[in-house]
């Protein structure tokens, strides 16, 4: 039986955090000034076990997840994650698993050993198409070559619906919108276009640096001419418009312009154990000391239905709608993109 939340809304995406570590330094994401030697990131027994996640897996799969998403920092720099992917696909009531990925690391072996543990699929971050900007972006040189070598691989190992994200930020890189579409037209690789979010406390965020998604639609549509289509299924994060001449589709996410909190039905689980319900949460629920502190199955299904159907969040609606002299929402401090993956 499906819990709800407080407003309603059922569970039904776990999204995994396996690290917080990357080998990108985006500069809206971990910005070097932050994500130093200085910076202390988390040790391996911090780290929730894949037995720990499995288990926690399994017991929101009897709250009604179907849909787990692994993310970071970058997941594949965690070691053996083809062992946890092999693991989850185990569970029933699982029925898809994706990852979130820079896919710089996906060699074709790599591609085939996940494939083999039952990843069908991958959404890849990709942020421009010109090395210039894309370096500019990541922050470590690494070209766009590497991430593109990374998608054939995942394709040639049989992965398939295969998105590519590319997260659009102001006078960073808008002129890389019209090449990026073109180049994945007629590619069978899904775009999307992704609002630039206020996640984390060091990305800078303003009001002014979002490129709308009816402006990234319009600089699109101007080219190449978009029709709308369905959602795949209620609650789905990006709005679907397809190339009238039937060259694929693409999506466009509009968290900050068009919040979509009122179908939200995602939990996030940091890579230590950390339960958040909302991406721009302040705190979580330590899982791991619930975990560890031998609870049984009963009372640990029981501590996660009271944790979801408490659940009021709905953060980038209040974000879009406070009023003038109110102590700004952004400002309030959030958990970290890289703890939490998105
Ligand atoms: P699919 O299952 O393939 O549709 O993936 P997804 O879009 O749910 O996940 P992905 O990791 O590719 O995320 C795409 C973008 O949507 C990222 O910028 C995420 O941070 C953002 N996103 C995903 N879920 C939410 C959410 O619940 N709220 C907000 N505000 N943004 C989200
Ligand atoms: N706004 C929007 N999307 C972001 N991502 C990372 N930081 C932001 C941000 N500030 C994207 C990544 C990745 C996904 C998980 O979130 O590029 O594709
Ligand atoms: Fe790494 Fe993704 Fe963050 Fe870039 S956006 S630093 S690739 S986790
Ligand atoms: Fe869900 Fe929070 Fe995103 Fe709204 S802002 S869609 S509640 S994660």
């Amino acid at each position: 039986m499906s819990t709800l939340d407080a407003l309603g809304r059922p569970l039904h995406d776990l999204r995994i955090s396996v690290t917080d570590r990357c080998n990108f330094r985006c500069v809206y994401c971990m910005p070097k000034e932050v994500f130093n030697s200085q910076h202390r990131f988390l040790g391996r027994s911090e780290l929730l076990s894949f037995e720990e996640i499995t288990r926690l897996v399994r017991a929101s799969a009897q709250l009604g997840v179907r849909k787990i998403r692994f993310t970071g920092g970058e997941p594949l720099v965690r070691r053996d994650l083809e062992q946890l992917i092999a693991m989850v696909a185990a569970i029933e009531g699982i029925d898809d698993m994706s990852l979130t990925t820079n896919a710089s690391l996906l060699s074709a072996e790599r591609a085939r050993q996940l494939r083999d543990a039952g990843l069908e699929r991958i959404n890849v971050s990709l942020d421009a198409l010109d090395d210039a900007t894309f370096m500019a972006v990541n922050d470590v040189g690494v070209p766009v070559v590497e991430v593109l070598r990374g998608i054939d691989n995942a394709i040639a190992a049989g992965m398939r619906n295969i998105k590519v994200n590319m997260v659009v930020k102001k006078g960073l890189n808008e002129h890389a919108i019209v090449p990026m579409a073109k180049h994945f037209h007629g590619s069978g690789v899904i775009l999307r276009f992704i609002e630039f979010m206020d996640v984390g406390n060091h990305n800078q965020w303003q009001h002014d640096s979002v490129l709308s998604a009816s402006e990234i639609h319009r600089r699109i549509h101007r080219e190449l001419a978009l029709e709308n289509i369905d959602p795949n299924y209620p609650g789905e994060v990006a709005k679907r418009w397809r190339y009238c001449d039937g060259g694929g589709e693409i999506g466009i996410i509009a968290s900050v312009t068009q919040p979509f909190c009122g179908d939200c039905h995602r939990a996030r689980l940091s890579a230590v154990g950390q339960l958040y319900t909302c991406l721009f949460a302040s705190g979580g629920t330590d899982l791991r000391q619930v975990l560890r502190s031998g609870v049984s199955d009963e009372a640990l299904l029981a501590q996660l239905r009271a944790l979801w159907s408490a659940r009021s969040d709905r953060y980038s609606e209040q974000r879009g709608r406070q009023p003038s002299g109110t102590q700004p929402l952004q400002f309030r401090p959030k958990v970290e993109m890289s703890y939490i993956g998105g």
